[in-house]
């Protein structure tokens, strides 16, 4: 059965999160002003996620990750619901996810629509080229939904 409650790691699950967003820094950045959430089997975490509230009743959910062995069972969309009951919790009325071209469809198959594109994000904001299922990024989709 999968647990999902703020993260109680004595260690930030950098493996986790790392893997949705390569960026050390921008992950720290996103530590310091969101809450994370881990999804727990038998006391281990096995994915994580971060909400952030960008403005008035708009949150963004960002370091979506499961475990590679645990992938593909559901638990990436129970944490996407997960996140969006927080957020609305807290007032959220709108849920934004900023990714790029691999995971459009995941996310519009769970309700996201396209909001706006930020040219050359993935360019001008990452160290080393961002390089997803063989394809290098560039431009960052952000899409959202009603929650
Ligand atoms: C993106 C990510 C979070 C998805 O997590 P996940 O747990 O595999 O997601 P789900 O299991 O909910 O869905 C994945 C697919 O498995 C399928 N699936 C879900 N439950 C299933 C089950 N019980 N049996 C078989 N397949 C299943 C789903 O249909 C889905 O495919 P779809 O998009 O065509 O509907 C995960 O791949 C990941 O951590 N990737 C690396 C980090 C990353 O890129 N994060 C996103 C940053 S924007």
């Amino acid at each position: 059965m999968i647990i999902i409650c703020p993260c109680i790691e004595l260690h930030t699950p950098y493996d986790l999160l790392l893997d949705a967003d390569p960026e050390k820094r921008n992950v720290d950045n996103y530590l310091l002003k969101g809450m994370l959430f881990g999804a727990y089997e038998d006391s281990k975490l096995v994915g994580v996620y971060l909400i952030i509230e960008k403005e008035n009743h708009v949150f963004e959910l960002v370091n979506l990750s499961v475990k590679d062995t645990h992938q593909k069972k559901g638990i990436g969309t129970t944490l996407i619901s997960h996140a969006e009951n927080q957020a609305k919790l807290l007032g959220g009325k709108y849920m934004e996810i900023g990714t790029a071209f691999p995971l459009l469809s995941y996310y519009k198959n769970r309700g996201y629509i396209h909001y706006k594109t930020i040219k050359n994000f993935f360019v001008d904001n990452y160290s080393h080229p961002v390089i997803d299922n063989g394809i290098l990024l560039k431009d960052m989709e952000v899409l959202r939904k009603k929650i």
